[in-house]
C-alpha cells in the first residue's frame, strides 16, 4: 500500500512515529516559510506541514507524504476532524497523480449547479456529505440483509432481461438480436417472479432489486431505482407483513435518522385517511384534519351547499388554528373553490359568516375555517392538496416524524380518462373474501354497459388486502396479500379488460404457476432510495444515487442515452425514423 495509515486515523497515540499517508490536496496555505496542506481521504482530513521548500502540488493532486506525527498547538485543534489534534511534519513527498484545475471544490458548501455536479459526478461524490450518504446507504443495506437473513429470508436474484409485466408505468424495452423483431422488457419490479418463487417453495424471499420505469420524473422518482423487495408464503393477514416491516423500519430510522420511534405504527384505513386528510399518504406531523359538517351546514340556506348536498355531496371543514388575513385567503382562493369564515371577538366574518351565526363559535375564536362541498375522488384529491398547501404555508410540524400504515385500499377504480376499470395498486392484490361477491356485481354492471361514477362507486366498495407505509407524507412502500387462486386471478385480469388470449400471452406463466399449488402469499416493496434520502435529510433521491438521471432522463456524466452505430441497428433489424 502507498500508506501506513489513513488520513482519518492519526491521533495522539502516534505522536513521534514516522508514518506514510496519501490523499487529495483539499487546502493549502503558506505561513512564515511553512506550507500547510490538508490531505483528505474517505476517512477524514489531516494537516501535513512542509518545512523546507514549498511543494510543487495544487488542489486536487493525489499526494503521498512520509513524516513524523506531532501535536498541533492546542488552540489550533480541529475538533470536527478525527485527526484534528495532530499533524505530520513531512520529510518526503511524492505526487501519485496531478490534477487539472477542478471545475469546483469538492466541499459541502458547493456552489456549483446540479448540472455541473452531475456532469463531474466523481468530484461531487468526493464531497464529505456524499461520502457519508453512501456509507449510510451501505450500512442500511447490510442491516437489511442481516435482519432478513436472521428471519429465514433468502436473497434471490431475479432477471433483468424479462417480459413486460405492466405495473402502471411504461416499460423500458431492449431489442433481442437473437430473436429478430422481439424485445425484452426491463422489470418495473420483480412482482411476478417473487410470486412464482413462492410457488417454487422458497418460502421467504428478499432482494435489493433494481427496478426500471419509463415515467415522468420528480425529486423522489428516478427511471432506475432500488426497492427492498420481499415476499412470504403462508401469509394469511396483512399484519403478518406489517409487523415484520415496521420492526425493520423503526430500527433503521432510529439508527440512521435519530428518530424516536417505536412500533407498532398507527394503522388507518384508506377510507379513514381520505375522509380526514384527503390523501392516501397524509403527513401526520400536522394534526389538522377535515371534519364532516354536512349536518351542521346543510339546509341553512347556502345555495352552493344545499344544491350539492342534494346530489349526494358532503361538506368538509378544515379548522386552521391561525387567523389568516383577507389577502392570504384571497391568494389561497385562487387555486381552490371554498367557503370560509373566521372568528374575532366572537364575531364571524367571511362568505360563510351568516350561515354559522347559530353555531357556538367559541371553539373557532382566532381560527380560520375552510369549507368545501363535493364528492368523488377528484374532490378528495383537492382536499388533500389544500391541506398540504395550508400546512406547509402556515403551520409548523408538531413532531419530527410521522410513521403510519394505510390499509384496505379499494381493489379497483374507474379510470375516467380512459373509460375503463383498473387496479388501484396492481391486479395481483387479493380482495377480502367477503367482498368477492361484489366483483360479480361489477362484472354484471360492465356487461350491461354501465360506466363512470356508477362503476367507480361499486368498485370502491371492493377492498383489497393492500397496505402502504407512509413516512412524513411520503409513500415509502407498498404491498399486498396476493391472489393465489388462478381462476380468481383470471377473472380479475378480465375485469380490467384483458381477453383470454392477452391473459395467456402476457400472464400465462403466472397463471400456470398458480395452478401448480401456489401457497397463500404476500409481500411488500420499499423504496430504498427514499428511505436513505429521508434518513439523511436529503430533499431528492438523486443525492443518494451514484449516477442519477436528470428530470429529462439524461445521465449527464456518461452521456446516456446516446446514438448507436448503424451496424448495431442493422444487426438488430431496427431503423430509426428521424423527424416527425
Ligand atoms: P410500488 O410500485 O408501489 O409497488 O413500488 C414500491 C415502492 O417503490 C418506490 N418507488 C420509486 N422510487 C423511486 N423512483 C421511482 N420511480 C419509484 N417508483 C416506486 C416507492 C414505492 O412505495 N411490486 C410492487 C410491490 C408489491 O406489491 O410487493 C411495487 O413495485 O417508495
Amino acid at each position: 500500500m502507498h500508506r501506513t495509515h489513513t488520513c482519518g486515523e492519526v491521533d495522539e497515540s502516534l505522536v513521534g512515529e514516522r508514518i506514510t499517508v496519501a490523499g487529495w490536496v483539499v487546502a493549502m496555505r503558506e505561513l512564515g516559510g511553512l506550507t500547510f496542506v490538508v490531505l483528505r481521504d474517505r476517512y477524514g482530513n489531516l494537516q501535513v506541514v512542509f518545512e523546507k521548500d514549498k511543494p510543487d502540488i495544487a488542489h486536487g493532486y493525489v499526494v503521498k507524504v512520509e513524516g513524523t506525527v506531532r501535536m498541533r498547538p492546542e488552540d489550533q485543534y480541529r475538533e470536527d476532524w478525527r485527526s484534528g489534534k495532530v499533524e505530520v511534519l513531512v520529510d518526503r513527498y511524492e505526487i501519485l497523480n496531478p490534477s487539472v484545475p477542478l471545475p469546483f471544490q469538492p466541499e459541502d458548501d458547493v456552489k456549483a449547479s446540479e448540472e455541473a455536479r452531475l456532469r463531474f459526478r466523481p468530484l461531487d461524490l468526493r464531497r464529505p456529505r456524499m461520502q457519508e450518504n453512501f456509507r449510510v446507504r451501505h450500512e442500511i443495506n447490510l442491516f437489511i440483509r442481516n435482519y432478513l437473513s436472521e428471519r429465514d429470508f433468502l436473497e434471490l436474484e431475479t432477471p433483468i432481461l424479462t417480459k413486460s409485466t405492466p405495473e402502471g408505468a411504461r416499460d423500458f424495452i431492449v431489442p433481442a438480436r437473437l430473436q429478430p423483431g422481439k424485445f425484452y422488457a426491463l422489470p418495473q419490479s420483480p412482482q411476478l417472479y417473487k410470486q412464482v418463487l413462492m410457488v417454487a417453495g422458497f418460502d421467504r424471499y428478499f432482494q435489493i432489486a433494481r427496478c426500471f420505469r419509463d415515467e415522468d420524473l420528480r425529486a423522489d422518482r428516478q427511471p432506475e431505482f432500488t426497492q427492498l423487495d420481499l415476499e412470504m408464503s403462508f401469509v394469511s393477514d396483512p399484519e403478518d407483513v406489517l409487523t415484520l416491516i415496521e420492526g425493520l423500519i423503526a430500527e433503521i430510522f432510529r439508527r440512521w435518522a435519530g428518530a424516536d420511534v417505536e412500533p407498532p405504527f398507527p394503522r388507518y384505513t384508506y377510507h379513514e385517511v381520505m375522509e380526514r386528510y384527503g390523501s392516501d399518504k397524509p403527513d401526520l406531523r400536522y394534526s389538522v384534519a377535515y371534519e364532516d359538517w354536512t349536518e351542521r351546514l346543510a339546509g341553512k340556506g347556502n345555495r352552493i351547499i344545499d344544491s350539492n348536498v342534494e346530489r349526494g355531496a358532503k361538506v368538509k371543514a378544515l379548522v386552521l388554528p391561525v387567523s389568516l388575513s383577507r389577502g392570504q385567503i384571497d391568494r389561497l382562493l385562487k387555486g381552490f373553490q371554498f367557503l370560509w369564515f373566521k372568528v374575532k371577538d366572537g364575531k364571524p366574518s367571511g362568505n360563510l359568516a351568516r350561515f354559522v351565526k347559530d353555531t357556538d363559535l367559541t371553539p373557532y375564536e382566532g381560527k380560520t375555517v375552510f369549507v368545501f362541498v363535493g364528492k368523488g375522488t377528484p374532490f378528495y384529491e383537492a382536499l388533500g392538496e389544500f391541506r398540504a398547501t395550508v400546512t406547509s404555508l402556515f403551520l409548523k410540524p408538531e413532531r419530527e416524524w410521522s410513521f403510519l400504515w394505510v390499509k384496505d385500499f379499494p381493489l379497483l377504480q374507474w379510470n375516467y380518462d380512459e373509460g375503463r376499470i383498473e387496479p388501484a395498486h396492481h391486479i395481483f392484490t387479493s380482495p377480502y373474501e367477503e367482498h368477492i361477491p361484489l366483483i360479480t356485481e361489477i362484472e354484471n354492471a360492465l356487461k350491461e354497459g354501465r360506466e363512470g361514477e356508477e362503476i367507480d362507486e361499486l368498485a370502491q366498495r371492493v377492498l383489497g388486502k393492500q397496505y402502504d407505509l407512509v413516512i412524513n407524507g411520503v409513500e415509502i412502500g407498498s404491498g399486498s396479500v396476493r391472489v393465489h387462486n388462478a381462476d380468481l386471478q383470471v377473472r380479475l385480469l378480465k375485469l380490467i379488460g384483458l381477453t383470454e388470449e392477452e391473459i395467456e400471452e402476457r400472464f400465462g406463466f403466472l397463471i400456470n404457476s398458480l395452478r401448480m399449488g401456489a401457497p397463500p402469499h404476500g409481500g411488500i416493496a420499499l423504496g430504498l432510495d427514499r428511505i436513505v434520502a429521508m434518513c439523511r435529510g436529503e430533499e431528492s433521491i438523486r443525492e443518494v444515487i451514484l449516477f442519477p438521471k436528470t428530470t429529462t432522463g439524461v445521465a449527464l456524466f456518461e452521456g446516456a442515452p446516446s446514438d448507436v452505430s448503424p451496424e448495431q441497428l442493422e444487426e438488430l433489424g431496427l431503423e430509426i425514423r428521424r423527424g416527425g
